[in-house]
């Protein structure tokens, strides 16, 4: 008698507990709903989706602009980040739309990470990270506001789903991140791509807003040697993108025409393409001082620092209007064109006191998560600073400091030793780019 009261009270307790169990689920799928949860929807007669393959695009009903969208499994498995340039006011609750390879969309909430540098402007690089789910095998995905899937909502390929860490196409690549305002400087732009094969770097990837006519011709010569690669950067159709570095100063919409979003873009998009990544300006070398090409450089600074993924390298500034007196490098075929002849200059102001030289920065991309210009901001393993016996950047430009005198300066004759090799391969070029045509 006893136990059977017993037996059935256990009965009781347990159909209570397997009822309050289903009711949390149903509360659950009820509130997830509501907070616009994951949900798969199909395409219907009324609703079309636009594939765009642009660089650029507005996300509808926002000023927030969407510019490329990476699979990021070190974020967890079916994560995908979408880098964008978000308008800082908002909104700021936005949803992912996924297209899956079975025709089926699945929506989900979107977390937005905003970068923390703005240096003031109403336009910020941000990442908006989006769950997909394991019975989605997405192939594209875009971001819309809160609501329902609207007709040509536009979405963008989801890049990286095929991911190696071995076997990469080339070891160096350099990343440059805007070419804007008619660059002309076409001279230093030659021997800058000349020296940068010479050091064993295997491409560059320009982002470009709008270049000269002449350095165009340049710019089709290397894309067709496959040395270059350009990424279209129209930003100024979208925004009125600032040729400053701080709004309080030069106005605007956004950080020196977008360049912390190409940066961190081209990390993605080289990401397991490219062993390392320089990110430096049209302007920068990033010289070895001790290996003869930054390949063996980049060997040995790996054995010594296994867990860094990170490398700093010091900044130089070597004044264009100061100019060696031999006159060696002072070519009539180069006299005709337009821009800086970097070999002229050999003079490095010194360092100064209590100023600490920026940097720029070679990275392992799988290792970083969100750069800036001198430093990154989120990464995986350690940072080093690359001593400046070791590695320096050499860096043609208006003078800092301009009050020094020739004597006071440094000379450094590093581009020399490539001048047997280059001034042939700079002439090459002038030649067969067609620019003095
Ligand atoms: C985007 O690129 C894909 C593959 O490269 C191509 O099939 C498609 O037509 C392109 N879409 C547009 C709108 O250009
Ligand atoms: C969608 O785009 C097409 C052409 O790209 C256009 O004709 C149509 O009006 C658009 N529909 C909506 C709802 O914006
Ligand atoms: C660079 O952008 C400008 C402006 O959109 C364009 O006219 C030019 O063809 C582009 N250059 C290359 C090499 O793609
Ligand atoms: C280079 O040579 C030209 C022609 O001889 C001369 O006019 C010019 O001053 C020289 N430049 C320098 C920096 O010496």
């Amino acid at each position: 008698m006893m136990s059977c009261v017993t037996m059935s009270r256990k009965n009781l307790q347990q159909t209570f507990w397997i009822f309050l169990f289903l009711v949390l689920l149903v509360v659950l799928w009820v509130f997830n709903d509501l907070q616009g949860g994951p949900e798969f929807l199909y395409l219907g007669p009324n609703l079309s989706l636009l594939f765009l393959n642009e660089t650029i695009s507005p996300i509808k009903g926002t000023r927030h602009l969407q510019v490329s969208a990476y699979l990021d499994e070190r974020k967890g498995k079916g994560t995908v980040r979408i880098i964008t340039m978000f308008y800082r006011p908002g909104p700021h609750d936005l949803q992912c739309i996924f297209n899956c390879n079975n025709g089926v969309l699945f929506t989900s909430p979107a977390q937005v990470e905003q970068h923390s540098d703005n240096f003031g402007f109403p336009f910020v690089t941000a990442d908006v990270f989006c769950e997909t789910s394991y019975r989605c095998k997405a192939t594209h995905v875009g971001l819309q506001t809160q609501g329902s899937v609207q007709n040509n909502d536009s979405l963008m390929p989801i890049q990286n789903l095929q991911q190696r860490n071995n076997g990469f196409e080339r070891d160096l690549t350099v990343c440059i991140s805007n070419l804007f305002g008619d660059y002309n400087n076409v001279l230093q732009f030659i021997q800058t791509m000349e020296v940068y094969k010479i050091l064993g770097i295997g491409r560059v990837v320009i982002y470009n807003t709008s270049s000269s006519h002449m350095l165009e011709k340049v710019l089709h010569y290397y894309v067709n040697e496959d040395m270059l690669e350009v990424i279209p950067w129209p930003i100024s159709n979208f925004l009125n993108p600032s040729r400053g570095w701080r709004f309080e100063e030069h106005g605007g919409d956004i950080h020196y025409f977008g360049q912390l979003t190409t940066l961190n873009d081209c990390i993605y998009r080289n990401m397991y393409k490219s062993r390392f990544l320089l990110l430096n300006d049209i302007d920068e070398i990033i010289a070895p001082y001790q290996h003869t090409n930054l390949n063996l450089m980049m060997d040995e600074l790996e054995k010594k620092q296994p867990d860094t993924g990170v490398f700093l390298v010091e900044n130089h500034i070597y004044p264009f209007n100061v100019f060696d007196d031999s006159g060696r490098f002072n070519l009539s075929l180069w006299r005709q064109v337009p821009g800086i002849n970097i070999m002229e200059h050999i003079h490095r102001e010194p360092d100064r006191k209590h100023i600490v030289n920026p940097t720029k920065i070679i990275v392992n991309p799988r290792k970083v998560e969100q750069t800036s210009v001198h430093s990154v901001l989120k990464r995986f393993g350690n940072e080093y600073r690359v001593p400046f016996d070791v590695c320096r950047i050499v860096h043609v430009r208006v003078p800092l400091q301009g009050h020094l005198s020739k004597e006071e300066l440094i000379v450094d004759t590093k581009l020399w030793e490539y001048h047997k090799e280059l001034v042939p391969r700079v002439n090459k070029v002038i030649g067969e780019s067609g620019i003095l045509r």
